[in-house]
């Protein structure tokens, strides 16, 4: 242990460059706090606006007078802000790099010219098919240039846009339309990933044959790999038909900072994924201010974050953040393992990439297959690493700066979460030493805390739950539709603070330990999933008669998905039903739900009030039957003792 360092100061050369050194942190941050309203009106600078905004922050999480508003009265396009406002200065610098599946096909850069001339002859041709301001549109494309193009002619034209992750199963798709009633759907033929087709044409019209998606009128369709697709007249539309021919100018809509810019569907404790709402101004005042900051950005860098644009890492730091800075931003359609494990790190050779930022589960499987793959490839063009999504363990960490890094460059590891829209606790990359395994410090103007279980704000070293005492402006703003959820979900733990569902520790340093979800959600792979969706998924199987889902420590994903499963009385436990079963959840919610362990469970352990008692489930899951605690509470105490016999065993 002796010779591990526990702290990484920052790599001298990197602080010698950094817009933000050594010192700079502590004195901006306080600063950054003293007066929010000052230090956000300054920030906000950074923006083209057509109406600059006068009213800064108008926030209260007060339950009775609840609202959060930012930059109110200003005005602003964000495609104006990521593409017009660059050309005069940056016309021909490469915005996107799209770097495909096989790496033997042709690389594509766009230069910003080219971007948004895109942008603005699909704003033409959805405005011809009738998409006004206000409506929503549901993007399900692969990581192609399409996908920034199709959400930034959203916002263009005042629509606005819900991706919908390319891996989610017909069924998620229509819950999606369904809850937004979306007017447009944009995909493509087919997506590929590792060689594979994955069929997205097919499993939207799979989609909009359930009930409730009879909103959408059109769907534009990506002609990607060629692959066939059944095409429904008059719904169905060629992109490049309607697209190609229009007019490469487009007359921005002039949003309010506070009109929506997007939905994007997320995981929670209870029901359905729900739509965190963003909107125009603080959100990309905020991503572009923590992209810039964060990642140290300079103007020649080429930059890669391996998220996909389904989730809210894509949209804030692979679209919104870097080209509202006018960065270039790399796009890989592809997956880390093929051709085989070093395509990450040729891809870096190939583009002479700089930044680089990707997700601890990636890092883990990468660092199973040893140093060789990393080991054959240069990566001298790297100049600093990111990670985000999921707490990354000090070994994984480690391998990264050691190996990936050479052990010279800064690593930086980021917490945030949808419902933040950018980074909120993160080091400054030339200023702040790292530790591994924590996100470090907050960021300008974000203000963490940690709390007791009653909400009482805990000083100096600390454990509990991760809250936030005020605003920010990329901070959501709704739950699509309803308010209410919006209030319960975030606002009503802990009154007055906004509570991120995340456990936390901060040491004597005032270094912040992201522990894990404290809620029924678990993070597989960097992918946020709700129990009770899962369950849900489980018990719409005639055979099922309850299901309990729990998350369980995995070496490569982080967390795995362990569910507890209760027959009809009569029907019998087989491999095939497990199977059967397992299928279920991937056709119901998509690959990334799929269960990683289904153990028979006779009985569910519940309260005496039928409350089933996750934390008992969560031991027996981790394999810690000696950890379970007081179970005198249970209606039947002997329900244990036949699942810890039944348990799952690690080899
Ligand atoms: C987890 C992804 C530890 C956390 C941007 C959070 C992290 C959830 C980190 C949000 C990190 C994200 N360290 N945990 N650096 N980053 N998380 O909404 O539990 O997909 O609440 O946003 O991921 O996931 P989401």
């Amino acid at each position: 242990m002796s010779d591990i360092p526990a702290i990484y100061p920052v790599p001298e050369d990197f602080a010698a460059k950094a817009a933000i050194g050594h010192g700079d942190y502590e004195r901006l941050y306080a600063h950054s706090v003293r007066d929010p309203d000052a230090f956000w009106a300054q920030v906000a600078e950074r923006l083209d606006w057509d109406r600059k905004p006068t009213r800064i922050r108008d926030v209260s999480f007060d339950l009775k007078d609840f609202h959060i508003r930012w930059y109110a009265d200003g005005e602003l396009n964000a495609s104006v802000n990521c593409l017009d406002r660059h050309l005069t200065t940056r016309g021909d610098k490469t915005a996107l790099v799209f770097e495909p599946d096989d790496p033997d096909a042709p690389a594509q850069n766009v230069t910003y010219r080219e971007l948004h001339a895109r942008v603005c002859r699909l704003g033409n041709a959805l405005r011809n098919l009738g998409v006004r301001k206000g409506d929503r549109v549901t993007i399900y494309l692969p990581m192609i240039v399409d996908a920034a193009v199709a959400m930034l002619a959203c916002a263009r034209i005042g629509a606005i846009h819900s991706v919908v992750f390319g891996g989610f199963s017909p069924n998620s798709i229509a819950d999606r339309v369904r809850d937004c009633r979306s007017k447009l759907v944009i995909t493509a033929d087919e997506g590929l990933r590792g060689s594979k087709a994955i069929p997205l044409k097919a499993n939207v019209d799979a989609a909009l044959k359930m009930p409730g998606t009879e909103t959408v009128e059109t769907v534009l369709v990506v002609r990607h790999t060629g692959g066939a697709v059944d095409m429904q007249m008059p719904r169905d539309r060629w992109f490049d038909a309607v697209v190609d021919s229009q007019p490469d100018t487009c007359e921005p809509e002039r949003m309010n900072a506070e009109d929506p810019l997007f939905i994007l569907y997320t995981s929670g404790s209870t029901g359905k994924p729900k739509g965190v709402l963003h909107t125009t101004g603080g959100y990309l005042v905020f991503v572009s201010y923590t992209h810039e900051c964060a990642f140290d950005l300079k103007e020649d860098d080429v930059y890669w974050c391996t998220a996909d644009v389904g989730w809210v890492t894509g949209h804030s730091y692979i679209v919104y953040g870097p080209l509202a800075n006018g960065a270039t931003a790399l796009m890989f359609e592809g997956v880390p393992n093929y051709p085989d494990f070093s395509r990450f790190w040729q891809v870096i050779d190939k583009h002479k990439v700089t930044i680089f930022y990707t997700a601890p589960t990636a890092i883990r499987a990468l660092m199973r297959e040893g140093d060789g793959p990393v080991r054959k490839t240069s990566r001298a063009s790297l100049r600093l690493l990111g990670s985000v999504g999921e707490p990354i363990n000090p070994e994984a960490w480690r391998w990264y700066r050691d190996v990936v890094g050479d052990g010279r460059l800064p690593v930086i590891d980021t917490w945030w979460q949808t419902e933040t829209g950018g980074i909120m606790i993160s080091p400054i990359p030339g200023a702040i030493p790292a530790k591994p395994g924590s996100a470090t410090k907050p960021f300008f103007g974000v203000q963490p805390a940690i709390v007791d279980a009653n909400g009482v704000v805990l000083e100096g070293e600390a454990e509990g739950n991760l809250v936030m005492l005020d605003s920010w402006p990329g901070q959501m703003r709704t739950v699509y539709g309803d308010d209410q959820r919006f209030i319960d979900t975030y606002f009503k733990t802990y009154p007055g603070m906004y509570f991120s569902g995340d456990g936390c520790r901060r040491d004597a340093d005032g270094y912040y330990w992201i522990t894990g979800r404290v809620d029924d959600v678990i993070n597989v792979s960097g992918h946020r999933i709700g129990t009770a969706e899962v369950e849900s998924a489980l018990v719409l199987h005639p055979k099922v008669a309850e299901a309990a889902v729990v998350g369980f420590p995995h070496d490569i994903k982080g967390q795995g998905i362990y569910a507890y499963v209760t027959l009809v009385a009569g029907e019998q436990e087989s491999e095939a039903l497990r199977k059967e079963l397992v299928q279920q959840v991937r056709s119901e919610i998509g690959p990334t739900a799929t269960p990683d362990y289904i153990q028979w469970a006779p009985g569910l352990p519940k309260t005496r009030s039928g409350k089933i008692m996750r934390r008992i489930l969560r031991k027996i899951a981790e394999n810690a039957p000696d950890q379970l605690g007081d179970t005198s509470t249970l209606a039947d105490p002997s329900v244990v003792d036949s699942l810890v016999r039944q348990r799952r065993v690690p080899d």
